[in-house]
């Protein structure tokens, strides 16, 4: 059995459900969770689920990852755009990155249009509301069997 995935939210992502609705929709954090727990439990992985409103705390999720997790999804919500901390604490794993955003961000504004995380990221899903987290699930855990299968091989 491989390493857990984990997935960390960052600032305001507590409030989803409430928060402007018209953009990031009406379903909870609480339910975002449970998708993607039943996402990982089909394909038979572990998955940890993590939201924070400070910087240091998500610096230390990724810190912890690097020993204890297989992949990370990581929706590093307004960090996204200001954050160089986080895109060096990224550099240090060495296992998939997926980066998820609910909204399209290249379609808002201007100011959205940088992310420090795609430059390290793997991949990167946005604009597919709340159901890009099981999508992002599963494009984690694909990385993950397909780069255990090539060690193998
Ligand atoms: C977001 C997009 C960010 O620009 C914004 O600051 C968020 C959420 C998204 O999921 O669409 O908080 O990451």
């Amino acid at each position: 059995m491989s390493k857990p995935i984990i997935v960390i939210n960052g600032p305001n992502l507590n409030l989803l459900g409430t928060r402007e609705p018209h953009i990031y929709g009406t379903t909870s954090l609480k339910d975002v969770e449970k998708m993607c727990l039943e996402r990982a439990a089909k394909r038979g992985h572990k998955l940890e689920f993590h939201q924070s409103n400070r910087e240091y705390e998500i610096i230390d999720w990724i810190h912890g990852a690097i020993q204890k997790n297989s992949a990370i999804v990581i929706n590093p919500a307004a960090f996204t755009h200001t954050s160089v901390a986080i895109h060096d604490a990224l550099k240090n794993f060495k296992g998939p990155i997926i980066e998820l955003h609910i909204s399209h961000t290249h379609q808002r504004e201007e100011w959205r249009q940088l992310s420090y995380v795609s430059m390290v990221a793997t991949g990167l899903i946005m604009g597919l509301g709340v159901n890009g987290y099981p999508l992002a699930v599963e494009a984690a855990i694909d990385a993950v069997e397909s780069r255990a299968k090539a060690a193998k091989s």
